[in-house]
């Protein structure tokens, strides 16, 4: 069968869920060939079947009917019981694949006995408009066969990666919660221009033209960031004077311990995760405040 028949199954309805499914659909895939489930939310499940035609079903065992890939889509508190409830359902030649922050493949093949072909992915919500990044890493028992077709999937809304399971963390903290970096640096550049007099509207597309406009220099030039920021600051020029005042306020090193903090977080839920049963994780999660 070839990997444009890929049917999926996606355990979770949530923000990552839709942004999957917005991507698959723009890329070709037939929308009776993603089946979605979630907990409780009924209205959400019709909110998708009406917007992009895929199907929904309460029952997992009938999402799971013929599904090649099970794409789950929880928050991590929620992942060691949504793969006890998809267990019983699951064929041994299905590919499992676990979007979740800090969900470990070991921690998915203790929940799914007898699986052998478990991924680890971590995309972001860009897939929406298929430009997402996504890591990617299989379990040493997974077959080549099932993995392409994992990346298959991937790769129909963005560009993948493959990496080791111990750089997880740092991908989370990078590409995964990354998007939010980029929104919060634009939304202050907005209020700044705001506070210049600049209308709203117009402000909004400068500020994406230019985010937009340097992602494609950064992606298609090849050249460093470094590079990149000093071709536009002239000695004593205007953007000089903005980034001596990001220096002096200390951005860089900001957005530094920002990523790292999100990288230990990665972790953090890992261990949540990683020994203790569902109601467990859950209650030291909430003690958390996750
Ligand atoms: N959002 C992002 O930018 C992003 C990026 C990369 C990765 N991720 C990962 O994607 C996962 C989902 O994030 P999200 O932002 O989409 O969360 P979300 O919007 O809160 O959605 C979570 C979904 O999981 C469902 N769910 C929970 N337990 C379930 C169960 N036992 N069976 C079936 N469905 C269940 C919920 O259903 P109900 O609503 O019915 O409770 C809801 O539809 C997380 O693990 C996150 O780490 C997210």
């Amino acid at each position: 069968m070839a990997q444009s028949d890929t049917t999926v199954a996606l355990i979770g309805a949530g923000k990552m869920a839709e942004c999957l499914i917005a991507g698959w659909i723009e890329a070709g895939l037939a929308p009776q060939a993603i089946a979605v489930t979630n907990r409780r939310n009924d209205q959400r499940l019709a909110e998708l079947a009406d917007r992009y035609g895929v199907r929904t079903a309460r029952d997992k065992a009938a999402v799971l009917q013929g599904a090649q890939v099970v794409v789950m889509a929880v928050k991590p508190v929620d992942m060691a019981t949504a793969l006890e409830q998809v267990a019983p359902h699951l064929g041994a030649e299905v590919a499992v694949v676990s979007v979740a922050a800090g969900i470990r493949l070991e921690a998915m093949a203790r929940r799914l006995p007898g699986q052998p072909h478990l991924v680890r992915a971590m995309p972001n919500t860009a897939s929406r408009l298929r430009q997402a990044v996504t890591a990617l890493c299989a379990a040493p028992t997974c077959s080549p066969a099932a993995f392409d077709r994992v990346r298959w999937l991937f790769d129909q809304v963005g560009t993948t990666v493959e990496v080791g399971e111990e750089a997880f963390d740092a991908v989370t903290a990078l590409s995964g919660s990354g998007p939010a970096y980029v929104y919060l640096l634009v939304e202050a550049m907005l209020e700044a221009a705001r506070d210049l007099g600049l209308p709203d509207g117009v402000a909004r597309d400068l500020a994406v033209g230019t985010v937009v406009g340097a992602g494609s220099m950064l992606r298609h030039t090849g050249l460093s960031p470094a590079e990149l920021r000093r071709q536009v600051t002239s000695p004593n020029g205007t953007t000089a004077a903005a980034i001596a005042v990001l220096e002096e306020m200390a951005m860089p090193a900001a957005v530094r311990r920002a990523v790292n903090r999100a990288a230990a977080r990665s972790a953090e839920l890992a261990a949540l995760v990683a020994d203790d049963g569902p109601d467990h994780a859950r209650a030291r999660a909430a003690a958390m405040g996750s």
